[in-house]
C-alpha cells in the first residue's frame, strides 16, 4: 500500500509540486493584514477615543470601511484628519461637525500596512457581540498560585491520614503481640494505648510545637502583607469596563509604570477626558464580589459630584475635591521596587505581577510582595543582555556567552539578589 502510494507519488512528483505552489503562492504574496498587531496598535493609539462597538468621544468603527468612499482618503483621515477636513470632504466635515469639531489625533507615523492591520482589528470585531467578549487573556491567571495552596493542604491532609494510620497499625501490632503472648502463655503487660503512652505524648508534643513554632514565625513576617486584598473605593470603578471590555490601555492612566518608580493613579481629569462624554453606563451588569447590584451610571454620577461637573450644563460648576482612593498595594518602605525598571527595561507585563487586571471589576492584590516573590522571579528572568549598553560593565558574561559557557543572563546574574538592591 504504502510502495504503491510513493511510486504513484513519485510519478507524478511535477505535477505535485506544481499544485502545492499554485495553492501556496498566492497566499504567500500577497501580505494580509494583520489583526493581532492590529489589536495592539488600536490599544496604544486609538482606544482611548474609540470602541469598535460604542460611541466615546469619536464615533464606533464598526463598519467605518463602508461609510469611506475608498481607502485611500480613509488612510489619509487617519494619518491627518485636519488635512482631509481643509480639502472640504462632505462626509468629514459633517462628521467633525457632529462631534462638536473635536480634533482626532493626527497618527503620522503609522504605516499603510499599520492601518490597514487595525481596520483588519476592527472588522473582525464587528462579529464579536458588543462587550461580550474581553480582551487581552492573561497568560497566567490565578490558577498557577491557586494550585500551589491546594497542593500544601493535600500535602498536609494525607500525611494526617498517614499518621493516623501508622498509630492504628502500631496499636494493632502491640495487641496482636499480647495474644501472641497470651497464647504462648508468656505473661505480657496489657499495651497501653496510646494516649497513655508516654513516647507517643512526647512525639505529639514535639510536633505541635514545631508547627505552631512555625505558623507563628510565618504570621510575623507576614504581618503587613495582604494578599487578596481587595478594598471598598470610593466610586466603583471597574478595570474590567475600561481596561477588558473597552480596551483602554494601562498606560493611559498609569503611564508612571513606564516613565517612573511609581505607576501612579490617575487624576480626575483623565477621567474627565472620556466622562465629559459618557454619562451614562450601558455595559454588561456590574456587581460587587459579595454579589451586591451596582448602576454604573450612578458611579459616573459619583465622579461628576467629585470633580464638580454639571452634566446637564456641561460645565464645572463647582470646586472639586479629590476622590480618595485607598491604596492596594503597600512594600514596606525598606524595599525598593522601580515601576520602569520592570515595565521598559525588564519587559514585564503588569498581568505577572498584578493579575488578570482586565478581568476584575475589584482590584484585588494578585502576588503577595513576598522577598521571596521577587528573589524567585530575578532568579529564574532572563534579562535582555545581549546589544544592551546598561549591561556593557559585564564583561565576563558577555566572554561567557562568545564562549558559549552560558547562552543565557539572569536577573540574579547581573546582581538581582543581591540584598542592597532591593533594601535602602
Ligand atoms: C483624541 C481622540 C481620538 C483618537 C486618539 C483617535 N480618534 Fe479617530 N476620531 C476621533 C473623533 C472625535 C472623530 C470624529 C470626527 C472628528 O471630530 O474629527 C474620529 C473619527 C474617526 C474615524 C471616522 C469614523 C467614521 O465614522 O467615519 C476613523 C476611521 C477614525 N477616527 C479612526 C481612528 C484610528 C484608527 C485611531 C487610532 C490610530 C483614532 N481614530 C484615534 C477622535 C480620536
Ligand atoms: C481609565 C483609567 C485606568 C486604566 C485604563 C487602568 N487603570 Fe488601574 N487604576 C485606575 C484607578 C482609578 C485605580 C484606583 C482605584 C482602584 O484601585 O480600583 C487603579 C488601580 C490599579 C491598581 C491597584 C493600585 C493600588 O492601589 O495598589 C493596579 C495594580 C492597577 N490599577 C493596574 C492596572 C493595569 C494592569 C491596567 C491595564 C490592564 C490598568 N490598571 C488600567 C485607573 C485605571
Ligand atoms: C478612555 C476613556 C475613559 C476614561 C479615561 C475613563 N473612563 Fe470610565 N468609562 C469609559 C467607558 C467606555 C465606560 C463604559 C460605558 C458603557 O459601557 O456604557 C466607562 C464607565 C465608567 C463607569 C461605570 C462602570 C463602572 O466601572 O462602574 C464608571 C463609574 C467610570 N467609568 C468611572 C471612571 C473614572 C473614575 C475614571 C478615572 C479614573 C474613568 N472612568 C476614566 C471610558 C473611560
Ligand atoms: C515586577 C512586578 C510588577 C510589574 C511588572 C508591574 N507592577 Fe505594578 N506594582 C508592583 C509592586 C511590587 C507594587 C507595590 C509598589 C509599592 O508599594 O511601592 C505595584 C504597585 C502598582 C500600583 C499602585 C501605585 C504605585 O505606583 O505604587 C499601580 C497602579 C500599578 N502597580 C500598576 C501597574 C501597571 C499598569 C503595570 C504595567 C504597565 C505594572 N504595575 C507592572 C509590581 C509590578
Ligand atoms: C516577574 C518577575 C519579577 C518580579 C516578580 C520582580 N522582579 Fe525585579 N526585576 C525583574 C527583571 C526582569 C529585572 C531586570 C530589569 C533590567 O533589565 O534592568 C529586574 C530588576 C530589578 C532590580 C534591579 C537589579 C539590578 O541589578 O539593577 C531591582 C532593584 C528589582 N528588580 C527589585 C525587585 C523587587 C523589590 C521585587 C519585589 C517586590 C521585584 N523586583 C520583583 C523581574 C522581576
Ligand atoms: C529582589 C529584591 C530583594 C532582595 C535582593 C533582598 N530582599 Fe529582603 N525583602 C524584599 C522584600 C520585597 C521584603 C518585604 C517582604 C514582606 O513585606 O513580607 C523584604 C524583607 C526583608 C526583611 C524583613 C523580614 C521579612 O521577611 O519581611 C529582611 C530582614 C530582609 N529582607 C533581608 C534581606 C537580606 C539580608 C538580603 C540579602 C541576602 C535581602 N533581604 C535581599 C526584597 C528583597
Amino acid at each position: 500500500m504504502y510502495r504503491r502510494v510513493s511510486i504513484l507519488l513519485r510519478k507524478h512528483f511535477v505535477s505535485v509540486l506544481i499544485l502545492c505552489a499554485s495553492i501556496v503562492i498566492p497566499f504567500s504574496s500577497v501580505k494580509a493584514a494583520d489583526p493581532a498587531k492590529g489589536k495592539a496598535l488600536f490599544q496604544t493609539n486609538c482606544a482611548s477615543c474609540h470602541n469598535v462597538h460604542k460611541k466615546l468621544t469619536g464615533p464606533a468603527l464598526a463598519g467605518v470601511e463602508d461609510r469611506w468612499p475608498d481607502k485611500k482618503l480613509l488612510h489619509q483621515w487617519i494619518h491627518n484628519s485636519a488635512s482631509v477636513l481643509a480639502s472640504g470632504d462632505k462626509y468629514a466635515n459633517e462628521l467633525f461637525n457632529q462631534y462638536n469639531k473635536t480634533a482626532m489625533t493626527a497618527f503620522p507615523s503609522l504605516s499603510n500596512e499599520d492601518i490597514d492591520d487595525i481596520l483588519a482589528y476592527v472588522k473582525n470585531e464587528e462579529k464579536n457581540t458588543p462587550g461580550g467578549k474581553t480582551a487581552v487573556a492573561d497568560p497566567n491567571a490565578n490558577e498557577t498560585a491557586d494550585k500551589g495552596n491546594d497542593n500544601s493542604l493535600l500535602f498536609g491532609i494525607i500525611t494526617l491520614i498517614l499518621a493516623v494510620v501508622a498509630l492504628i497499625l502500631m496499636q494493632i501490632n502491640s495487641n496482636l503481640n499480647k495474644l501472641a503472648g497470651d497464647k504462648e502463655g508468656v505473661p505480657t503487660a496489657d499495651p497501653v494505648p496510646f494516649y497513655k503512652n508516654k513516647a507517643y505524648l512526647a512525639l505529639i508534643i514535639l510536633v505541635l510545637f514545631m508547627v505552631g513554632g512555625y505558623l507563628t514565625i510565618q504570621g510575623a513576617i507576614g504581618l503587613g502583607r495582604q494578599k487578596d486584598y481587595m478594598p471598598e473605593q470610593p466610586i466603583f470603578y471597574s478595570h474590567k469596563v475600561h481596561a477588558g471590555i473597552n480596551q483602554i490601555n494601562c498606560l493611559y492612566c498609569h503611564a508612571g509604570a513606564e516613565k517612573s518608580k511609581h505607576a501612579m493613579i490617575p487624576s480626575e481629569n483623565i477621567c474627565m477626558n472620556c466622562h465629559k462624554a459618557i454619562k451614562e453606563y450601558s455595559g454588561p451588569e456590574l456587581t460587587t464580589a459579595e454579589g451586591k447590584k451596582i448602576d454604573g451610571t450612578a458611579e459616573i454620577a459619583k465622579l461628576y459630584d467629585y470633580v464638580g461637573w454639571d452634566p446637564e450644563a456641561g460645565k464645572y460648576t463647582k470646586p472639586g475635591r479629590p476622590i480618595e482612593w485607598t491604596k492596594i498595594h503597600n512594600l514596606p518602605d525598606h524595599v525598593y521596587f522601580n515601576h520602569s525598571q520592570h515595565v521598559v527595561a525588564g519587559q514585564q507585563q503588569c498581568q505577572t505581577c498584578h493579575g488578570a487586571i482586565t478581568e476584575m471589576d475589584e482590584v484585588h492584590q494578585f502576588s503577595d510582595l513576598s522577598m521571596g516573590w521577587c528573589i524567585n522571579c530575578h532568579r529564574t528572568t532572563k534579562v535582555q543582555f545581549a546589544d544592551n549598553n546598561y549591561y556593557s560593565i559585564f564583561e565576563k558574561l558577555h566572554q561567557d556567552i562568545k564562549d558559549k559557557k552560558i547562552d543565557s543572563v539572569t536577573v540574579e546574574m547581573v546582581g538581582g539578589t543581591e540584598c542592597q538592591k532591593c533594601h535602602y
